[in-house]
C-alpha cells in the first residue's frame, strides 16, 4: 500500500516539461456543483453573526484568553459562520459565484462539513446528524440516532461536546486538475480543520480530532458507504469540540459507539453535481490505499509552551476571519518590518501558537523553505524555519551542504530560522512556483517541506493526507496573519515539485515540498464587484 502512496505522490509532480496528467481543456458543461444538497431533506437555518470586535486576533491564538461561550444554537450558528460559511459573492460579466471563510484551490471546494450532536435547545430534541448547508447557512437534517449510542459516543469527552465531521468529494477539484486534485483536497482539508480549530478558539473552545477512528468508522457515522461512482464523497475525519473542561481523560479506543449508526434511516438524496464526467483513476486508488484502518501507530505530540512569543494586536478575530481573500497579483514593492515577519513564522509554530494546530495529535512534520523578497533589514534570500527542533540536525544533513544556518540578526532565540544562503530569488521563486508572478512580487513566499519516508513507513499509507492537513494548517493561519499584517496572502498548490527540492538541495523522498506560499502587498482586481454573502 505504501508503494501506491509513493507511486502516486511521483506521478502527481509537475515539472517543467511536463504538467501531471489534467483534463487540458476545461470542460465547462461539466462544470461541478460547489454545493452539495440533501435533496427533501429537513433543513434548520442557522443565525447570521453580526462581527464583533472581540477576541483579538492575538486574543484568540493565546491559550485561555478567551471565555468559553455556553454550547447552544448561537454558539453552533458562530462555529459554522467563523469556518466553512460564505464570505462574498463575486461577479463580473453576468457571471456571479461564491467565495467562502475557507479557502479551496481553484475555489472548487471538496471539502464538504457535518455536526454530529446530542440533544441541543434550538437544533434538535434528538440527537442527529446534519450536513452543513454553506449555501443557505443552515444544516440539513441526515438522520436521528439514539441516546444510547451519543453516551457512549461522548464517554470520557465533557458533557457540551459536539462533534464535527469533514469529507471530500474529490471529483470537485478533480473536474479542473486531473491527477493532482487528490492532493489539493487534502490542502483544502488542512484548511478547513484550521479554520475550524480557529473558529473555536475564538468560543474559547478546543477541538480534539477522533484519530482511533478507522474509515469504515467514519463511513458509518457520517453516513458515506464506499460508492463505485466518479462523484463519491468520502469521509475524512470527525472532530470533537468542547469548552475546556478542568481535566480530560479521553478513552482514545472508543469505537463501541458507531455499530450505533449502521441501521439507521438516512434523509435526502445527495445531489448530482456534474452532467457528466473524466475518470482519474490514479486518484481513486490514492484515496483507497490511505483509508484508515482500526488501530495506528501515533507519532508522539511534543508538550513546550512559548505562546509568549505572539504579539498582541487590536484586531479583531473574526474581521480577519470574513474579510480574508486570496492576493490574485502582488505589486512587486510592498516591504514588510522584520518583526511582522518573525509574527507570521510565530503563528506557524505549534509550541508558540498551539491553537490553530490543536487538532493535530503527531509532533510537526513540515517546515518552511523560505524565499525572503522584501523585509526590512534583512537580506534577501533563502531562508529556513525548523517548525520541530528534533528535525534540525537531520534537516542540516538532508540538505545542501554549502548552507550557512545562521540565525538571523533580531530573531527570537525560540524561533529556529536560519539565513541558508543570500541572494535575489524573486525569478526562481515564481519560476518554480509554475511562472507565477506572486510567488516573486511579494515580500516572501516559501515551500512547505515535510518530512515524508520516514513517517509515512513509521505509521503507514493513512498518514500521507494528513502531512497535507497540517501544511493547509500552516497556510490558514498564514491567510488571517496576513489580514492582520494589512497584506494579503496566497496557496500556491501549483509548482515544480523537483526543482523546488533542487534548490534545497534534496535528493531523495526523506523530506518534500508539499505545498508553496506567497504573501506581500496585493493588486486589487477592480473590474470585479463583490456582494454580501448571504
Ligand atoms: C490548496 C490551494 C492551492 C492554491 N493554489 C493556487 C495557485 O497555485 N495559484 C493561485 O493563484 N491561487 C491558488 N490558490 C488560491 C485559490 O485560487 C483561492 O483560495 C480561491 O480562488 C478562493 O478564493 P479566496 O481564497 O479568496 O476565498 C490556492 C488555494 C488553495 C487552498
Amino acid at each position: 500500500m505504501i508503494n501506491k502512496v509513493f507511486h502516486y505522490h511521483r506521478s502527481s509532480k509537475h515539472n517543467q516539461h511536463a504538467f501531471a496528467p489534467g483534463p487540458g481543456n476545461l470542460d465547462w458543461a461539466s462544470q461541478p456543483d460547489p454545493f452539495r444538497r440533501y435533496e427533501g431533506a429537513e433543513t434548520l437555518p442557522l443565525m447570521k453573526m453580526a462581527p464583533s470586535a472581540s477576541p483579538t486576533f492575538s486574543e484568540a491564538l493565546t491559550p485561555e484568553k478567551v471565555l468559553a461561550s455556553p454550547v447552544g444554537f448561537e454558539s453552533i450558528s458562530q462555529l459554522f459562520f467563523d469556518s466553512l460559511a460564505l464570505s462574498a459573492w463575486k461577479s463580473f460579466q453576468g457571471t456571479k459565484w461564491a467565495l467562502r471563510v475557507n479557502p479551496s484551490s481553484g475555489n472548487l471546494h471538496p471539502t464538504e462539513g457535518y455536526l454530529v450532536c446530542g440533544p441541543l435547545k434550538g437544533l434538535s430534541e434528538k440527537p442527529t446528524v446534519f450536513h452543513y448547508s454553506p449555501e443557505t447557512h443552515g444544516l440539513e437534517v441526515r438522520t436521528h440516532f439514539s441516546e444510547e449510542t451519543w453516551k457512549k459516543m461522548t464517554e470520557g469527552l465533557p458533557a457540551e461536546t459536539v462533534f464535527i465531521g469533514l469529507s471530500s468529494i474529490h471529483w470537485r477539484e478533480a473536474w479542473k486538475y486531473g491527477h493532482r486534485a487528490f492532493r489539493y483536497c487534502q490542502h483544502d482539508l488542512g484548511h478547513a480543520l484550521a479554520a475550524i480549530n480557529i473558529s473555536c478558539a475564538g468560543l474559547g473552545w478546543q477541538t480534539h480530532l477522533m484519530d482511533n477512528l478507522s474509515h469504515s468508522d467514519l463511513e458509518i457515522v457520517l453516513g458515506l458507504p464506499e460508492k463505485d461512482d466518479v462523484e463519491v464523497e468520502v469521509p475524512d475525519c470527525l472532530v470533537a469540540v468542547f469548552p475546556p473542561p478542568k481535566s480530560l481523560n479521553i478513552n482514545s479506543t472508543n469505537s463501541d459507539f458507531v455499530k450505533g449508526f449502521s441501521d439507521l434511516i438516512w434523509q435526502g438524496t445527495p445531489n448530482i453535481l456534474s452532467k457528466s464526467h473524466m475518470d482519474w483513476s490514479g486518484i481513486d486508488e490514492v484515496s483507497k490505499a490511505v483509508r484508515k484502518p482500526n488501530s495506528s501507530t501515533p507519532l508522539n505530540a511534543i508538550e513546550e509552551n512559548s505562546s509568549h512569543l505572539i504579539e498582541s494586536d487590536n484586531f479583531p478575530l473574526r474581521k480577519a476571519i470574513h474579510q480574508r481573500r486570496s492576493a490574485v497579483s502582488m505589486d512587486g514593492e510592498t516591504r514588510i518590518s522584520r518583526n511582522t515577519f518573525y509574527q507570521f513564522l510565530v503563528k506557524t509554530i505549534p509550541s508558540a501558537c498551539p491553537l490553530p494546530f490543536q487538532t493535530f495529535p503527531w509532533e510537526p512534520q513540515v517546515h518552511l523553505g523560505l524565499f525572503v523578497h522584501r523585509v526590512d533589514d534583512l537580506p534577501k534570500g533563502l531562508y529556513f524555519l525548523v517548525r520541530n527542533k528534533s528535525h534540525l540536525e537531520d534537516l542540516k544533513s538532508a540538505l545542501s551542504n554549502h548552507f550557512k544556518w545562521e540565525k538571523p540578526e533580531g530573531c527570537p532565540k525560540e524561533l529556529d530560522l536560519f539565513l541558508l544562503e543570500e541572494y535575489d530569488c524573486r525569478r526562481m521563486a515564481a519560476g518554480v512556483s509554475c511562472g507565477q508572478d506572486i510567488a516573486g512580487a511579494g515580500c516572501f513566499s516559501l515551500g512547505m517541506i515535510s518530512a515524508f519516508e520516514a513517517p509515512l513507513n513509521q505509521t503507514g499509507p493513512w498518514f500521507y493526507p494528513r502531512l497535507y492537513w497540517e501544511c493547509g494548517a500552516i497556510g490558514q493561519v498564514l491567510y488571517l496573519q496576513a489580514e492582520v499584517s494589512g497584506i494579503r496572502s496566497t496557496g500556491i498548490g501549483c509548482f515544480f515539485d523537483d526543482s523546488v527540492h533542487h534548490i534545497f538541495g534534496i535528493k531523495d523522498l526523506k523530506y518534500q515540498s508539499l505545498y508553496h506560499f506567497t504573501v506581500g502587498g496585493p493588486v486589487e482586481d477592480h473590474r470585479l464587484t463583490t456582494l454580501p454573502p448571504y
